[in-house]
């Protein structure tokens, strides 16, 4: 499904989202380079250098998991990404996890991890989500300054390199003093 939202800023190219199926993945290559150009960019997928067949094990598990994936076109190029998922246990399903957001260097501070953020959030309120939640390491001014300008909110943590922030989406315990799971 693709969905074409106002570009990212006055004059930008417009930005627009997929949300590719595994049948999709497998079938296009230009879209599994593209997520390989992203994640092969920086360090947030593995912390060791990704190869093409680790990026597509990456893309295929996480699809077979049945995560959400946001992928972020700017001029017909993937740029930016990012997931969210159920938390495992049954108790705690209402829940959602963001893992992985991530822009490619060279198209940074354009508002397309905004754009995916924003659709993660959609995307989970729609399908019934209570309480999202991400963690980010404290020192990552730009991740904490994203998410803080998308409403999300430090609930805890006693590691300052792995801090929870959290949304809450709907009817429910409240975020900030549910410690849900953690999901690394
Ligand atoms: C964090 C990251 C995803 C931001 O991507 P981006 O596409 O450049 O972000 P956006 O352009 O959508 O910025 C949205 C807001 O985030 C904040 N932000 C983004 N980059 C920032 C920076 N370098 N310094 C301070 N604030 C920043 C700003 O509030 C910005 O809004 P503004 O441009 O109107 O001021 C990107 O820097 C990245 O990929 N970092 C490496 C991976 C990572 O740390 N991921 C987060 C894991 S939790």
């Amino acid at each position: 499904m693709i969905r074409v939202i106002a570009p990212a800023r006055p004059q930008a190219p417009p930005v627009d989202l997929l949300w590719p199926t595994r049948a999709q993945v497998l079938s296009d290559d230009r879209v599994r380079a593209d997520v390989h150009r992203v994640v092969s960019s920086g360090s947030a997928v593995r912390s060791t250098e990704v190869d093409r067949a680790g990026s597509d094990d990456w893309l295929h598990d996480i699809l077979d998991r049945g995560a959400r994936l946001a992928l972020a076109r700017l001029a017909g190029r993937v740029e930016a990404l990012g997931r969210w998922e159920r938390y495992e246990t049954r108790a705690d399903q209402c829940n959602g996890h963001i893992r992985q957001v991530m822009t490619h260097p060279d198209a940074r501070r354009r508002g397309l991890a905004r754009s995916v953020v924003h659709a993660l959030v959609d995307d989970a309120r729609a399908a019934g989500v209570q309480t999202l939640t991400l963690h980010v390491r404290g020192a990552n001014q730009a991740a904490v300054a994203l998410y803080t300008s998308l409403g999300f909110g430090a609930v805890g943590g006693d590691r300052y390199d792995r801090v929870l922030f959290a949304l809450r989406l709907g009817a429910g315990p409240d975020a900030a003093g549910d410690r849900t799971e953690s999901k690394g």
